[in-house]
């Protein structure tokens, strides 16, 4: 058994990097996790996390020896970090490298949503165009008003695409940043009331939990437009689908849900929103990337050097 759990769905690519570099054991599932013998616990220094299941106490307290857990990802709410703290137990993430495309990925759906990719695509592919003649209009996005929300390093690559598309852009934080002349706004339903276009980029967790709340959607107005890379707890999802239904606002571009992945069924019958399965860090380079710092945090707890990413 080695010092090392890798936990989670690990890819090929990814399992043999970490293999060449530091042999850990890896198990896919908490069944395999709770199969696991006393001696092999007691082996465990280091836990490396993968995936959005959560991890808490109850897990900490099977490894007696555990000194880190290394999340894949830069978003560790699946990791009961309070509960970490109190264990003595560090918790690292994988911050930067993965902020492009992220952005890059809403920005996309920006544009399948008010460009209506989707429909104009399947107007080629099923014979309309020649048939039916040119696609509807649809909607301009350069030059619109647009919103971000959590103004954190992958809020910030956004709003910066978004400057380069001519846009007017306010954003929400829990402080006043350094922009290049956005306008902040310290009330989120302020922030809605404002814009078109409305990116979430909050961090997950309890303390965001429905942030963009009810009141966030309906002062967004009809011709609102959500997008959201961040977490699908932090969007009221069933306030959200009834403004979609209702025509209360426009649409919404989906990269991650609650209780993914599982979708609402709700969300299937609507035309005017795009939905992605959570894969806004999703390139080989990226995950490459994540998983490259994910161990480097590992390596360097083991040898007892500082950690280059920690969040505890
Ligand atoms: C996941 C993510 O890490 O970084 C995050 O916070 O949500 C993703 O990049 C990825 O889905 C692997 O679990």
């Amino acid at each position: 058994m080695s010092a090392i759990l890798a936990v989670g769905p690990y890819t090929e690519a990814e399992r043999d990097a970490f293999i060449a570099e530091l042999q850990p054991t890896f198990i896919a599932t908490r069944t395999e996790l709770d199969a696991l013998d006393g001696a092999s616990r007691a082996a465990v220094k280091a836990i490396a996390y993968k995936g959005h299941r959560p991890f808490g106490p109850e897990e900490m307290d099977q490894f007696e020896n555990l000194g880190v857990i290394a999340n894949f990802g830069v978003g560790y709410d699946a990791i009961d970090v309070g509960a970490a703290s109190a264990r003595g137990i560090k918790v690292t993430n994988t911050p930067d490298v993965l902020n492009d495309d992220v952005a890059d990925l809403a920005i996309a759906m920006w544009l399948m949503q008010a460009r209506e990719m989707r429909q104009a695509e399947a107007w080629v592919r099923d014979g309309s165009w020649a048939e039916k003649g040119a696609t509807p209009l649809n909607r301009k996005v350069s030059g619109g008003t647009v919103g971000v929300m959590g103004m954190g390093r992958i809020g910030r690559d956004i709003a910066d695409r978004l400057a380069a598309f001519k846009c007017e852009v306010h954003y929400h934080a829990r402080s006043q940043k350094d922009t290049p002349g956005w306008t902040y706004h310290a009330d989120p339903v302020e922030l809605a009331r404002a814009v078109d276009y409305l990116f979430v980029a909050l961090v997950g967790g309890p303390e965001t939990e429905n942030y963009v709340s009810k009141e966030v959607i309906a002062a967004l107005g009809e011709a609102g437009v959500i997008i959201n890379i961040s977490r699908g707890s932090t969007i009221d999802e069933e306030a959200m689908l009834d403004a979609l239904e209702s025509g209360a606002i426009a649409g919404a571009g989906l990269d991650v849900f609650v209780g993914e992945p599982k979708v609402n069924p709700r969300f299937l019958a609507l035309d005017n929103v795009v939905l992605q399965p959570h894969q806004g860090s999703a390139t080989h380079a990226t995950r490459a990337a994540m998983a490259k710092l994910q161990r480097d945090n590992v390596a360097a707890h083991l040898a007892g050097r500082e950690l280059l990413t920690p969040v505890n």
